[in-house]
C-alpha cells in the first residue's frame, strides 16, 4: 500500500499569533499534513500524535508577561526537529538559557534579510542577495542558547534566524509563512523535506480515498443521515458518504422557501438524479414564512429559522427510521477556532446552520471534512468529480434570503429579491467574476423611492448590490466591479423586475461593516 499522508506530519503549537492558521496553511500547500494544537497540548498526546517535526507559533505575548503562553519544556528534547518562529523562537531562547531583550519599540514591515549561513533552513539561499521578509515584534533575541549559531540577520534583528543544528533546534524572528516573506516557502520546504524529511504524500486524492476507506469501516451497516443544503460543505461530505456506504446514506434537504432562484432544483437534481442519492426533500417553504411573517429583527429571524430548521429535520429523520450517524460538513477553521486557547471569538451575528443537531438527535456525529481548509475541500469535490460550478459555489447564509431582505418578509418581497439577485449573478458569471469575488448577491431595502417609467411616476423598491472581495470573510473590500458591468445589472434589474425603480452599489468594506446587511 502507498505511504499514507498521516506517517509524516507536523505538530503546530499554537501560541495565539494571528498567523497560526496561515503556518498551517502554507505547510499543507507543500502537501504536507499537519495539525494545530494549544500550547500546552500535554506530552504524551505529543508522543501520541508522533510528529516529524514541531513549529511553535508566534504570538502576541512577551514571554516577560504574566501568564504569557508556555508549552512543555520536554518538546525541545524529543529529538524532533523544531523551527520557532517570532515568539516561539523567544519562547526558546528562554526555555534554553538565551536571553531575550524586552522590546523598546516594535518592529513591524519589511526588513531585509543578510543570510549568513546557507545550511538547513536557508539551503539554496544566495549570500549575496538581500531578502526580503516581514516582521511583526517587540522583543528579540539578544543572547541565543549555547550551542546556537546565527543563521541570518537583519538590521534591527542581528539575530533573525538561528540554529543549534546538532539539537535540531531553529528559530526565526521573522514571519515565513506570510506573503511578505516572497521566500518563505522556501525556508518551511527546508525545514519540512531537509530537516524533518517529511514528503509530500498530502493530496486531496490520497485524503478522499482514505476518508472514504475510514468511513466505510466505521460506519458498517448502520445509517447515516446528512442534512444537504446545497452549499460546497454539505454538498461534498454527502458526496464522501455516499462512496462509502451508498444507500445506507439518507439526505434531508429542507426546502425553507429561503433559496436563490432554482437552487432547490439544482440540489434535487445534483444528488437524485446524478448521484442517485436518497434524498428526502421537505418543502417547508409555508412553514417558515408563516413563523417569519411580521418579523423584522435580523437576530430573531435567525433564531426562528435555526429553531424551524432543527424541528423540521428532526421530524423527517424520525419518519425515515432509525440511523446512528449524523454528517455534517464542519470545516477545519471552525475546529481550530473550538479549540483555540483563545476560545471562540465572539458571536456577531449567531449564524444557526445545523448546530445543536446533534444534541437534539442524540446521534453521533460523523465530520468527515473537519481537516480541511475550505480549498482544500473544494479539491476533494473536484477529485470526487462534482461539478465545477458545484464545487466553486459562492458562500450563502443558513438564513438565505431571510437576512437580505431588510424587514418583513413576504413571497412577494421573495420574488422581487430572487428575481433581481438571478440577474446580477447572471451579469457576473458572464463577466467571469464570480469565481474571482468572494460573494455578490443582491438586497433588498425596506423603503421605497420615487421613479419615472415613460410618463409614470413610480414608487417602488431599491435593490443594493453587494459584491466583496474576501480570503475567510474576517475583513472584506467591495469589490471594484466595472462600471460597465454595473450598469448592465442596474439596467435589466430595473427592467427586468418588477417592483424596482433604483439601483445601488454597496462600497462599505467590513470592518466596519459586515457582508451581509442583517
Ligand atoms: P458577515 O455578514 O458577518 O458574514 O460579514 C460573514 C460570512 O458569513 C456568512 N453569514 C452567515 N452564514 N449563517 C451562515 O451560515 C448566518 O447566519 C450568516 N450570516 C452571515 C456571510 O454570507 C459571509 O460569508
Amino acid at each position: 500500500m502507498a505511504k499514507d499522508f498521516y506517517s509524516k506530519k507536523i505538530l503546530i503549537l499554537d501560541f495565539g499569533s494571528q498567523y497560526t492558521q496561515l503556518i498551517a496553511r502554507r505547510v499543507r500547500e507543500t502537501q504536507v499534513y499537519c495539525e494545530i494544537h494549544p500550547f500546552n497540548l500535554r506530552p504524551e498526546r505529543i508522543r501520541v500524535f508522533d510528529p516529524s517535526g514541531i513549529i511553535l507559533s508566534g504570538g502576541p505575548a512577551s514571554i516577560y508577561d504574566r501568564g504569557a503562553p508556555t508549552a512543555d519544556k520536554s518538546i525541545l528534547g524529543l529529538g524532533v526537529p523544531v523551527l520557532g518562529i517570532c515568539y516561539g523562537m523567544q519562547y526558546m531562547t528562554h526555555l534554553l538559557g538565551g536571553v531575550v531583550e524586552r522590546a523598546r519599540d516594535r518592529e513591524y514591515g519589511n526588513a531585509f534579510l543578510k543570510i549568513r549561513d546557507t545550511g538547513s533552513l536557508f539551503h539554496g539561499f544566495n549570500r549575496r542577495r538581500e531578502e526580503t521578509v516581514w516582521m511583526s515584534h517587540g522583543d528579540r533575541i539578544d543572547k541565543m542558547p549555547e550551542g546556537f549559531k546565527i543563521l541570518a540577520s537583519s538590521k534591527n534583528s542581528p539575530i533573525s534566524a538561528m540554529a543549534d543544528v546538532s539539537r535540531n533546534l531553529y528559530g526565526v524572528q521573522f514571519h515565513p509563512e506570510v506573503a511578505h516573506t516572497p521566500k518563505g516557502t522556501r525556508i518551511l520546504k527546508n525545514f519540512l523535506f531537509r530537516i524533518c524529511g517529511c514528503e509530500p504524500l498530502w493530496t486531496m486524492r490520497s485524503f478522499a480515498e482514505r476518508t472514504i476507506d475510514d468511513l466505510r469501516k466505521k460506519i458498517g451497516e448502520e445509517r447515516v443521515i446528512c442534512g444537504i443544503s446545497g452549499g460546497v460543505d454539505s454538498t461534498i461530505t454527502a458526496v464522501l458518504l455516499h462512496k462509502a456506504v451508498g444507500s445506507r446514506l439518507t439526505g434531508i434537504f429542507v426546502d425553507n422557501g429561503l433559496l436563490r432562484r432554482g437552487e432547490a432544483q439544482e440540489v434535487m437534481e445534483l444528488f437524485r438524479d446524478l448521484y442517485h442519492v436518497d434524498i428526502h426533500k421537505v418543502n417547508a417553504s409555508e412553514l417558515f414564512l408563516r413563523k417569519l411573517r411580521g418579523v423584522t429583527d435580523p437576530e430573531k429571524k435567525r433564531k426562528i429559522i435555526g429553531r424551524e430548521f432543527i424541528a423540521v429535520f428532526e421530524k423527517k429523520a424520525k419518519e425515515l427510521g432509525r440511523a446512528k450517524y449524523l454528517a455534517q460538513g464542519t470545516l477545519y477553521p471552525d475546529v481550530i477556532e473550538s479549540v483555540s486557547f483563545k476560545g471562540p471569538s465572539a458571536t456577531i451575528k449567531s449564524h444557526h446552520n445545523v448546530g445543536g443537531l446533534p444534541e437534539v438527535m442524540k446521534l453521533e456525529l460523523i465530520e468527515p471534512m473537519r481537516e480541511l481548509f475550505k480549498d482544500e475541500g473544494r479539491q476533494v469535490g473536484i477529485e470526487l468529480g462534482l461539478p465545477r460550478e458545484m464545487v466553486m459555489r459562492q458562500p450563502f447564509p443558513g438564513p438565505g434570503l431571510a437576512v437580505r431582505i431588510l424587514g418583513e418578509i413576504t413571497s412577494a418581497r421573495l420574488e422581487i429579491l430572487r428575481d433581481a439577485d438571478a440577474v446580477l449573478l447572471d451579469e457576473i458569471r458572464r463577466a467571469d467574476l464570480y469565481e474571482k469575488v468572494w460573494q455578490s448577491f443582491a438586497v433588498l431595502l425596506p423603503v421605497k423611492t420615487v421613479g419615472v417609467m415613460g410618463d409614470e411616476r413610480t414608487y417602488e423598491n431599491v435593490i443594493a448590490l453587494r459584491v466583496v472581495d474576501s480570503l475567510d470573510a474576517m475583513t472584506a473590500d467591495w469589490t471594484r466591479v466595472p462600471y460597465e458591468i454595473l450598469a448592465r445589472i442596474s439596467n435589466r434589474i430595473i427592467n427586468e423586475v418588477r417592483g424596482v425603480n433604483r439601483v445601488v452599489y454597496d462600497i462599505s468594506s467590513k470592518p466596519p461593516s459586515t457582508i451581509e446587511w442583517e
